[in-house]
């Protein structure tokens, strides 16, 4: 079958042939329609995320047709048209992952490929709404935006939150969920292009987080400040966060695109009694709760860009430019 294959951290992003892989015992085999890219698949390729290891075949989205089951695999799933939560062995607990979790990609081959091998139970119909390109653009970036805005930052309508970095894939999600929840939402950007059609999607106000006091900016229209922060890129504006909440206000952060976080004023807080909440993904109860309620309010993924198989090196260096509003997707067959 044809896969992209990165053999080493320089090598670009290439169609190879490689052995169809097998479905084993719980699993199924999936031909592969449409998959997206994650900021995760960028570091793989580039050898920075823990573990990376090559050669391997990247990718945690997916959606596709049920070619094959495993044993022990009901066979009515043959010719499903699905989409995979690529959050495999969760585990027992639905507030934090135990020991055996891991995301489709990396260390098992993702789907990047003409077919990949899941477990049964990581299997969900396509939303029949959804054609297969829009589909493989929710699972993972869905799923962490779900459980970061409700089970971790706990949104209840009225509330100001403010997203940080519009452009990224989980960031549109973030904005379309929050609204749909009631919330008022500002928002964070590079770009003053993306600020606008976060604007024009139903943001309140946002500001570029590239200019000098963007964080004083920004409180001259969320007056009070904000009951929720949901931020995926860390490093030095992560610091400010604190004195921009309200009191009692939450910070949920999934991410490091912009390094660490140099400092912090301890005071801003306690005696804001903030509360600084990390996530990663969710359990298949946020994946059911997720796709429930892109269904209820009817969302559509905002694909970026669909990219064909055989140009996926485009479409990671279109990831690097940062340029992207929303997901960047391949269309693998
Ligand atoms: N823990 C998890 O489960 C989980 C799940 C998904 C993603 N992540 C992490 O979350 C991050 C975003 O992932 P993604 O797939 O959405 O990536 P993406 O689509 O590549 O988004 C990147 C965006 O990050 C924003 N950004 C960059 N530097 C920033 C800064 N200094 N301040 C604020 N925003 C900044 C930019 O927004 P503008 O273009 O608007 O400037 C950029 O478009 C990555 O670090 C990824 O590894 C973690």
């Amino acid at each position: 079958m044809k896969a992209i294959v990165f053999e080493n951290s320089e090598t670009i992003a290439r169609i190879k042939e490689i052995d169809k892989p097998e479905p084993g015992k719980g699993e199924v085999l999936v031909k592969l329609v449409a998959g997206s890219l994650n900021r995760r698949d960028y570091w793989i390729k580039k050898g920075i995320y823990q573990g990376s290891n090559f050669p391997c075949t990247v990718g945690s989205d997916g959606a596709g047709i049920v070619e094959k089951t495993g044993t022990g695999v009901d066979k009515n799933l043959l010719n499903k048209e699905v989409i995979i939560n690529p959050a495999l062995n969760w585990g027992k607990n639905p507030d934090y992952h135990g020991k055996d979790f891991q995301i489709l990609g990396l260390p098992r081959q993702g789907t990047f490929a003409e077919y990949v091998c899941v477990p049964a139970e990581n299997l969900w119909d396509k939303p029949q709404n959804l054609s297969f390109e829009q589909a493989s653009a929710l699972p993972l970036a869905g799923l962490t935006a779900y459980r970061a805005l409700f089970k971790r930052g706990g949104l209840t309508k009225g509330e100001n939150v403010l997203i940080t970095g519009i452009g990224g894939g989980v960031s549109m999600f973030l904005l379309k969920f929050a609204l749909s929840a009631g919330a008022k939402v500002f928002v964070t950007s590079s770009s003053e292009k993306k600020i606008k059609k976060a604007i024009q999607s139903g943001a309140t106000e946002g500001v570029l987080y590239t200019e000098d006091n963007w964080n004083k900016n920004l409180l001259t229209h969320a007056k009070e400040g904000f009951e929720l922060i949901i931020d995926s890129a860390a490093g030095k504006n992560f610091g400010l966060f604190p004195s921009m909440l309200k009191v009692g206000g939450r910070i949920v952060n999934f991410g490091g695109t912009a390094g660490n976080i140099p400092e912090m004023t301890a005071a801003k807080l306690f005696w804001k009694q903030a509360s600084v909440l990390g996530t990663t993904m969710g359990s298949p109860e946020d994946f059911a709760n997720m796709i429930h309620f892109v269904q209820k309010h009817k969302i559509q993924p905002e694909i970026d860009k669909i990219f064909p198989f055989e140009d996926a090196e485009l479409a990671f260096k279109h990831m690097e430019s940062q340029e992207q509003f929303g997901k960047i997707v391949l269309k693998i067959a």
